[in-house]
């Protein structure tokens, strides 16, 4: 086999109060990734659908630096094609740029016949981070890799727990950041009272995952004193939105990731109402793409 093609969810990574350490892969939207062997002795990346300018150096992009740093580790010469499909048109929190690495990273352990672990596969995936925050954060490429919520359990080694999820309904409304990114803004000096409850939060969160509790899910996830201050500071309408969808029923809101993408766990009685009120209040936000209506999905990268 020299060829290999895959779909990689997109992924809400942070999820309220867990930055860098949670996300949770989306139904919808994703990208397909194929990965090709050849004789070039070169790394290439094709883009196709590219509507955010992609950088196609491998040195600058997700799935390029996450493949480079697979053939250093091993010391591989060999030619490979790399063509992201792109469904994701926004960029902006929803792991578009993590879903690349680790569809990249899965193709090749395929291909290859790495016989790579999860955690090996994620901690080569997150090179490729590097190329859009500027750190490896492991989160929206273990979220894209192995579906479901994921929990990074220790960053030093590795290592990521994957939680299935309900399939929760989740109005994301897709919003490109107005810079590259935010991160060098956020702060852990948050004092002893945030950091608690910040921690209590992160607690709350998984506690609702393994009761299957969509309110207390909510609640967890609508609280952050790290990242949220700082992304949503860029959203002019933020707190007007994460107001409104919690008044009709939202059971929680929060920035999506790296921003400026914002998620609202909804159910299905109350999503078309709760993405009306997200697409009119940004309808005039010059960064908006639009509301998707998607869901959690136990799913990460797939064959097709
Ligand atoms: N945890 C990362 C951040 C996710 O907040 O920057 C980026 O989507």
């Amino acid at each position: 086999m020299n060829k290999i093609k895959l779909r990689a969810p997109a992924s809400s990574a942070n999820v309220g109060p867990g930055y860098d350490i949670f996300a949770m892969a989306l139904q919808m939207p994703y990208d397909e990734i194929e990965i090709e062997l050849n004789d070039s002795n070169k790394i290439t990346i094709e883009i196709i659908n590219d509507t955010q300018n992609i950088p196609t150096d491998i040195n600058d992009n997700t799935a390029g630096l996450a493949a480079l740093a697979l053939v250093k580790k091993f010391n591989i010469k060999q030619g490979i094609h790399i063509r992201i499909i792109k469904n994701m048109k926004s960029g902006g929190g929803m792991g578009t740029t993590g879903a690349s690495a680790a569809g990249c990273i899965f193709g090749l352990n395929e291909l290859l016949g790495l016989k790579l672990s999860d955690n090996e596969i994620i901690d080569l995936a997150r090179m490729g981070e590097v190329a859009s925050g500027g750190s490896p954060h492991a989160d929206n490429v273990a979220a894209a890799l192995l579906g479901g919520f994921v929990l990074v359990k220790s960053y030093n080694p590795i290592d990521v727990l994957k939680l299935d999820l309900p399939d929760f309904p989740i109005a994301l409304a897709a919003i490109r950041k107005s810079q590259r990114t935010t991160r060098g803004f956020i702060t852990y000096e948050i004092g002893q009272e945030k950091l608690k409850e910040q921690m209590a939060r992160c607690s709350r969160v998984i506690h609702a995952i393994h009761t299957k509790d969509i309110v207390e899910f909510g609640k967890a996830v609508s609280v952050d004193y790290i990242a949220e201050p700082v992304r949503s500071a860029a959203i002019p309408e933020y707190n007007f939105v994460k107001e409104n969808v919690l008044k009709v029923g939202a059971y929680g809101c929060n920035v999506s990731g790296g921003g400026s993408s914002v998620f609202a766990l909804c159910n299905e009685n109350n999503i078309d109402e709760i993405a009306g009120i997200m697409e009119k209040a940004f309808a005039e936000n010059p960064h908006f793409v639009k509301v998707y209506k998607t869901k959690t999905s136990n799913k990460g990268v797939e064959k097709i």
